[in-house]
């Protein structure tokens, strides 16, 4: 078991990637705070865990909000004492054109997949050099933050802005024991995408730009995130890791 006698907190963690890598760390043996919005399906992921055999604590929390993220390491601190593992994977995205963006959105997406990784990954990298273990924490980017789609100009410029505090937070603190990797995942199969994978001919044209011409499954990403997570690697910071399918690397 590839991460025994580690503490991991996944934001996000209630449905699909989050709660994918949630029962991955678990089936590795780390013990594993879920959090995220949504007592029903926070509850679900945590009782599928312990249905595994698997260590979960659920802890309700919106990333945008500081005294919420402070919350949340209080909660995981004062359960299991120590943190290893940071993924931060929540996140949203409502694709509208740039030229009807409302500032509301603007701030909407910003506030939660920027700032809210921010905040949690500060908190976590302190804990983490406070008590001299050092750690893994790993940022939930996108192929968005490579290349830009149309409709999700707010979401692009996140995603992009996470791979720059990835980078930056890589420079910072690698020599400190901290190591910090983003992933970017193309398009995978949760609710989030369900719109899309559901429209017959959008998801069709869709594919056209996925040389393996299929979508990708949240266990997919857990795999990589749990390659992140644990000592396979390493020697692995600042690392911005594409799980797509192909996609980026192709032209047309
Ligand atoms: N599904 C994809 O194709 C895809 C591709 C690339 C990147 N991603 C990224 O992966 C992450 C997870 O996406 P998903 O597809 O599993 O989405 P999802 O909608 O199934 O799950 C999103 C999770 O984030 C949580 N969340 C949303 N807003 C929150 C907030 N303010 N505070 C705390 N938690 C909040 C939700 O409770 C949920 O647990 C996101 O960061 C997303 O941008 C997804």
């Amino acid at each position: 078991m590839r991460l025994n006698g580690k503490v991991a907190l996944i934001t996000g963690g209630t449905l699909g990637i989050g709660r994918a890598i949630a029962l991955r760390f678990a089936q590795e043996g780390a013990k594993v705070a879920v959090s995220g919005r949504g007592r029903a399906a926070l509850d679900e992921t945590v009782a599928l865990i312990r249905e595994q055999g698997g260590i979960a604590l659920a802890i309700e929390a919106d990333v945008q909000y500081k005294k919420d993220v402070d919350a949340m390491f209080e909660t995981v601190l004062a359960e299991w004492g120590e943190l290893h593992i940071l993924v931060n994977n929540a996140g949203i995205c409502t694709p509208v054109s740039f030229l009807d963006m409302s500032e509301e959105e603007w701030d909407r997406h910003m506030a939660i997949n920027a700032k809210g990784t921010f905040l949690a990954a500060q908190r976590a990298a302190k804990e983490m050099l406070k008590q001299g273990t050092g750690g893994s924490i790993i940022n939930m980017s996108s192929v968005n933050g490579i290349n830009a789609e149309a409709d999700q100009a707010h979401y692009n410029a996140t995603k992009g802005a996470v791979n720059l505090l990835t980078m930056s937070m890589s420079v910072e603190l690698s020599h400190l024991g901290v190591r910090t990797n983003a992933l970017c995942p193309g398009l995978i199969e949760t609710r989030l995408t369900k719109p899309l994978i559901d429209n017959g001919p959008a998801i069709a044209e869709y594919l056209k730009t996925v040389p393996m011409k299929r979508v990708g499954q949240p266990e997919e990403i857990a795999d990589a995130a749990l390659f992140l997570a644990s000592d396979d690697s390493r020697y692995v910071s600042g690392h911005c890791l594409v799980v797509d399918g192909g996609q980026v690397t192709k032209l047309s």
